[in-house]
């Protein structure tokens, strides 16, 4: 009869860590349904489980989740909301240069806390011009600082002398005066300016703006009180925003590997289009593409690196260590695997390439170790089990599919046979090339008329709730996940793993099963 051996011992022969476990199944490529983790002691309450990861120097997360660089994904109202989530959105590149620029601007002025550039009008300014400038720039609000021609504050045009009825006042004999205007010196706002906005707004009720000056008296900004209220409330909410060290949204944005007419990389095109979007406050920029391990992912990698030192890069997307390596190498921060996972990606049918998500992450965690790089798991996420799973070998995670029916991603809702859908298309289907995306599959987009085999198709996904209720299944299930093992962070998450494989059996036990579903789980394994 065989030695009993130590509970300890018995569990690890049979649920051993990612090295053991991942070596012995060489030979074959696992994904999220393959495998299952298994429980350990804990004393963590799944709502104690911090979800804060570090991408790079410079780009922390409050949750470990991002929105995918898809045109059907991520513009700025998604990255907007999953910033204030925590969470970060990848502005995608089917758009033209401009626009993805605004759709940058749009995120990092996105309640600023402090307005630094506050609209202002001047004395000689007849009321019917403001009027006009309302309409024309669309404004929502009617209540604007006056200001000389040197910048010196003289006094708040109130919104209610702004109608039509005194179009032909000036703003000079309608204002209220400096004297009776609340202001703030910009020295007494210190390091904690949100703080000092919120005392004074209590302290004077009915006062709904605050006016900061220089020395001078010279105008430097403006608070509004449901700004501050909007603030302060996200203090106590339970998903905290991400931001950058000036308080604004993090932000990313993708960019697409340019070509010239000759075939060699567009250099300057690369470089300028980076730059204007660093300085729009760009936080993270994403060289994405189907095949990371290349010379040209390579070169523009290098490139962006070269003239941007300090700016967090992503790049891929690769599925083994020395593409990790190569990425590494030629300056990425962080690497995105996934080659074939996407719900809407046929890379695996058209070309034959491509490794389950799982294995990948694992081969590729071994390089990211030792080149001191973190990872991306992006694509085949349809559950919080599967998020679960990914992050025991990645720091972060891309969902594409998971956003797409939410309110806050582009396109429009359509209406078929009583249900609700949004459009929902891979980058490397037939439209997204022709409408950008051809360099990211290798192709330029006159091939998109002929030869370019389409690596994704064109779907449907039902219309979902908002980001933050998604967002809160998803963080609600990864911190479920790490309570059962007992993992206080994602780095205790990373070390603590311990799989097993499922068999067929043992995958249809682990959704409802033998019973008549009579309300649907809030997420559906199938
Ligand atoms: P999910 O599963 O979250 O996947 O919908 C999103 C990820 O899929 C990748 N992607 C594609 N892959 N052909 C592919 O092979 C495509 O057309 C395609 N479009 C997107 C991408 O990595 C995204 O983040």
């Amino acid at each position: 009869m065989a030695d009993t051996l130590p509970p300890a011992a018995v569990d690890t022969e049979f649920y051993p860590p990612a090295d053991t476990f991942f070596r012995a199944h060489g030979a074959t490529a696992l994904t999220f349904d393959d495998v299952t983790l298994a429980t350990l002691y804990s004393d963590v309450l799944p709502r104690d489980a911090q979800l804060h990861t570090t991408l790079a120097e410079g780009l922390s997360l409050n949750i470990p989740v991002i929105s995918a660089d898809m045109d059907t994904v991520t513009e700025a109202r998604m990255a907007i909301a999953m910033a204030l989530s925590g969470g970060l959105g990848l502005i995608h590149y089917n758009l033209a240069e401009k626009q993805q620029l605004a759709e940058v601007s749009r995120v990092k002025n996105h309640v600023h806390g402090l307005i630094q550039d506050p609209i202002q009008v001047g004395p000689d300014q007849f009321i019917g011009d403001v009027l006009e400038l309302i309409e024309r720039k669309r404004f929502s609000f009617s209540t604007f600082p006056v200001v000389d021609s040197t910048g010196k504050l003289i006094g708040l045009l109130p919104g209610h002398v702004v109608k039509p009825r005194y179009a032909k006042r000036k703003v000079a004999e309608s204002l209220q005066p400096r004297s009776q205007v609340y202001t703030v010196n910009v020295k007494e706002l210190a390091a904690d300016p949100i703080a000092r906005a919120d005392r004074f707004f209590t302290d004077h009720a009915g006062i709904h703006k605050l006016l900061v000056v220089d020395d001078e008296d010279r105008l430097q900004g403006l608070f509004t009180l449901s700004d501050i209220e909007r603030i302060t409330a996200e203090k106590g909410a339970w998903l905290k925003p991400a931001r950058d060290p000036e308080f604004r949204l993090v932000c990313g944005a993708a960019v697409s590997t340019h070509r010239k007419a000759d075939g060699s990389l567009d250099g300057e095109r690369i470089r300028n289009h980076v730059g204007a979007m660093v300085d729009r406050g760009l936080d993270v920029v994403a060289v994405s593409t189907a095949h990371g391990h290349s010379a040209g992912v390579g070169e523009a990698v290098r490139l962006i690196r070269a003239a941007f030192p300090g700016l967090p890069i992503i790049a891929g997307n690769v599925t083994s260590a020395s593409g990790v390596e190569f990425l590494a190498d030629a300056g990425a921060d962080v690497v995105k695997i996934g080659q074939g996972p996407g719900s809407i990606c046929t890379t695996r049918v058209v070309a034959g390439v491509g490794i389950p998500q799982l294995t990948a992450l694992y081969v590729a965690s071994q390089a990211a170790k030792a080149k001191g790089v973190t990872l991306i798991a992006d694509g085949g996420i349809t559950k919080s089990g599967d998020l679960v799973k990914a992050l025991t070998l990645a720091q972060a995670v891309i969902c594409g599919g998971m956003f797409a029916g939410c309110p806050e991603a582009p396109g429009q809702i359509m209406e078929i046979n009583g249900k609700v859908y949004k459009q929902y298309r891979g980058m490397g289907s037939l439209a997204a090339m022709k409408a950008g995306s051809a360099a990211r599959y290798g192709h330029v987009a006159s091939d998109t008329h002929r030869k370019a085999a389409a690596e994704g198709v064109e779907a449907l996904k039902e219309v979902s709730g908002s980001v933050d209720a998604v967002l809160a299944q998803l963080v609600g299930g990864i911190q479920s996940g790490m309570g059962y093992l007992g993992a206080r962070d994602l780095p205790a998450l990373r070390s603590k793993a311990r799989y097993i494989r499922v068999s067929p059996a043992g995958l249809r036990e682990a959704s409802p099963h033998d019973v008549v579903e009579i309300k649907a789980g809030s997420q559906r394994t199938e």
